[in-house]
């Protein structure tokens, strides 16, 4: 899977997005270690706060479908410069992978990959894990 068909997932999906708010279309596309594509798009509410970004709704979208293990997202917008997850979606694409690789690109052809251990350092804490496991 090249990073080009990923970025071109996640250009497929932002125009899909429902942003009639902020006008700011966001296109995810997540690849999971097996091979497959979820992409996924912002959907904004009225009430601003409820909006989910496209990166989490591509997290959902492949939850739902059974698989939890991700390689890669790109995530595409047509901001002049690469755009990086909010932390909100930092947190929840490392619940998965704390090592994900984050690429970023705009409609212009501009793009960037970064760790996601360089967005979110030491998120692998698991201060949660004795509760997981009672
Ligand atoms: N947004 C995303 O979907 N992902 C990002 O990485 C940045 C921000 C959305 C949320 C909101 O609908 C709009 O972009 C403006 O912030």
């Amino acid at each position: 899977m090249s990073r080009k068909s990923l970025i071109d997932a996640a250009s497929r999906a932002r125009v899909r997005a429902y942003a009639p708010y902020s006008k700011f279309f966001v296109g995810a596309a997540l690849l999971t270690k097996s091979g497959k594509i979820f992409a996924g798009c912002n959907v904004e509410n009225i009430s601003l706060g409820l909006t989910i970004c496209a990166e989490r709704a591509a997290v959902a979208a492949a939850v739902a479908d059974g698989e939890k293990e991700f390689a890669a997202i790109a995530v595409v917008t047509d901001f002049r410069e690469p755009v990086f997850p909010c932390g909100a979606c930092r947190q929840v694409l490392a619940e998965f992978n704390p090592e994900l690789e984050v690429v970023t690109a705009t409609t212009q052809g501009r793009s960037e990959t970064v760790s996601l251990a360089e967005l979110l350092p030491r998120s692998s804490q698991k201060i949660l894990e004795p509760v997981r496991n009672v």
